[in-house]
């Protein structure tokens, strides 16, 4: 495993200037949604920001007095809606927040030589400005990365009013009061901002731009190029290759480029260009998984023909006559990886199989008696419903020729037919499952709404809005 994980990255740092095979477009309705979300999350954490204890001394006409104030929490935070928009140059985006406002609590405390004293203060900061840019930019190893390039924050006004003990002598040095702790607010308040941005940072860094898929797949998801914003939005180009985890190679075609639709009404769009689909096409193939042995025990018992010579001797007299009555298997394997190609009305796949027959003689001994090229063209549909990538599949075409014999030649049109008839049969069952949606486009988190897909030629697109599940 630590093995194709280094394989898999050394695969990585050395093609550079790829085209993507996978683009993500966040659009600026994607963006504003967001940042509607997030303003939430920040309002809550906001509420839980601690303050450290203020402490120092007055003079007052008797001398210098002693003062401390303590658990200072938030009561009241009113985070009006930032704006968040997209920067171009370096790429990033500039977050504002204005006139925020805070209600907070805490406790005060006096030394005067041996006279202490003590009791509750209420605060109000009013017109907090902070403007933030955050950069974002790709690491050598294509993880994406995110720096704060510049923060500004201002504190407008405060008010304080102390309660209990003696805090009438406290009143007359509340402009004090209030210099400070507003110093102390505006001077935490970028370093909070860009301690955030660091934090996150540190979770992009560690991220996995690779996600295994199942047991063979797993795909390499790293940025080919630091995010692009322009008018439509945030374009971010990925990788998006599949390689076999054991033994990963790359293949001998690249992806092509591709460009986006604009589509400024939903939040995102993802497009997948039909390298991806190749890349894991020849991940199964390289790692020779594209194998299958068809025996009897495989055929309906109800199907006409059956994999033995009495049935099959019926296109192929020699057969029955050298091998009577016995069974058969059928080894198929891809001579080359099956071919996708998107075109605006389906998905081809072209497939170039081998089938190989061998006789089964009684004492278990297989005789190879004939070998087989076959070359079947399928297209296919996908679409959502439901929130759910479905899809259906229907043969074009399949041909089939003999390559070699050792029970004469003969035609194989009626073994054509035959196939054709499996591969109906054999369809049924998978578009069922097609039909029923082989992906779930929702998460613990997150689901995609009014989502569309648009095939377009080498690549297909969805684009949709976004809605967060509240947890
Ligand atoms: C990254 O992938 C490895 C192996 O596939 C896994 O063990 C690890 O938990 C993943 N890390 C994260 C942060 O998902
Ligand atoms: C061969 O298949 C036919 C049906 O096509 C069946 O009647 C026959 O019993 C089978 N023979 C063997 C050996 O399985
Ligand atoms: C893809 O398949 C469709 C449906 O069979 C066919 O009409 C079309 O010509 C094919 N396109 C290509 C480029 O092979
Ligand atoms: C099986 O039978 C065939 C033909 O009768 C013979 O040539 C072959 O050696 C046998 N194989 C074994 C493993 O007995
Ligand atoms: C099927 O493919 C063969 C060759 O691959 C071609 O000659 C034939 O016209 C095709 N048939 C159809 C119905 O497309």
């Amino acid at each position: 495993m630590l093995l194709s994980v280094t394989v898999v990255l050394g695969l990585l740092s050395c093609v550079c200037g790829e085209n993507p095979a996978v683009q993500v477009v966040l659009t600026n309705k994607g963006l504003q949604y967001g940042k509607h979300e997030a303003a939430g999350w920040i309002q809550e954490r906001l509420s839980k920001i601690t303050f450290p204890d203020i402490t120092g001394s007055v003079h007052i006409i008797f001398g210098n007095v002693d003062y401390t104030l303590t658990g200072i929490t938030i009561v009241k935070c009113d985070l009006p809606e930032p704006s968040v928009e997209f920067l171009q140059n370096p790429p990033g985006f500039q977050t504002t927040i204005s006139d925020l406002s805070i209600a907070i609590t805490g406790d005060w405390r006096t030394h005067f030589g041996l006279i202490h004293d003590g009791g509750t203060f209420d605060m109000a900061i009013y017109n907090v400005d902070v403007t933030s840019v955050a950069q974002l930019g790709k690491e050598a190893d294509g993880h994406p990365s995110v720096s704060s390039l510049s923060c500004h924050s201002q504190v407008g006004d405060v008010d304080i009013e102390f309660h209990g003990g003696a805090s009438f002598i406290f009143q007359p040095f509340v402009k004090h009061f209030k210099g400070r702790i507003r110093d102390e607010i505006q001077k935490r308040l970028c370093p909070g901002v860009e301690g955030n941005i660091q934090s996150f940072e540190d979770h992009l860094h560690v991220m996995n731009v690779s996600v295994d898929v199942n047991e063979v797949l797993t795909l390499a998801l790293p940025l080919t190029d630091v995010p692009i914003i322009g008018a439509s939005g945030m374009n971010v180009g990925l990788k998006g290759e599949f390689y076999n985890i054991k033994t990963p190679v790359e293949p001998p075609f690249e992806a092509q480029p591709f460009t986006m639709p604009d589509e400024p009404s939903y939040m995102l769009s993802v497009g997948m260009s039909d390298f991806t689909l190749n890349s894991a096409s020849y991940a199964y193939f390289s790692a020779k998984l594209l194998q299958l042995l068809i025996t009897d025990s495989m055929i309906p018992p109800i199907s006409p023909v059956h994999l033995n010579t009495t049935s099959l001797g019926k296109f192929i007299p020699k057969l029955a006559e050298m091998y009577p009555d016995m069974l058969m298997s059928v080894l198929v394997y891809a001579q080359e990886a099956p071919k996708f190609s998107i075109q605006p009305d389906a998905i081809n796949v072209s497939i170039k199989a081998v089938a190989k027959a061998s006789v089964i003689l009684p004492n278990g001994t297989q005789i190879p008696v004939f070998t087989i090229n076959v070359d079947s063209k399928f297209s296919s549909e996908l679409w959502i419903d439901d929130g759910k990538l479905k899809g259906s599949v229907k043969m074009d075409n399949v041909t089939l020729t003999l390559a070699s014999s050792e029970v004469g030649t003969f035609k194989t049109d009626s073994l054509e037919s035959l196939a054709r008839t499996g591969g109906k049969f054999v369809l049924v069952k998978v578009n069922q499952k097609l039909r029923e949606g082989f992906l779930v486009l929702r998460t613990k988190y997150a689901q995609l709404v009014n989502s569309v897909l648009k095939k377009e030629k080498g690549f297909l697109s969805i684009s949709s809005d976004v809605q967060v599940v509240l947890t």
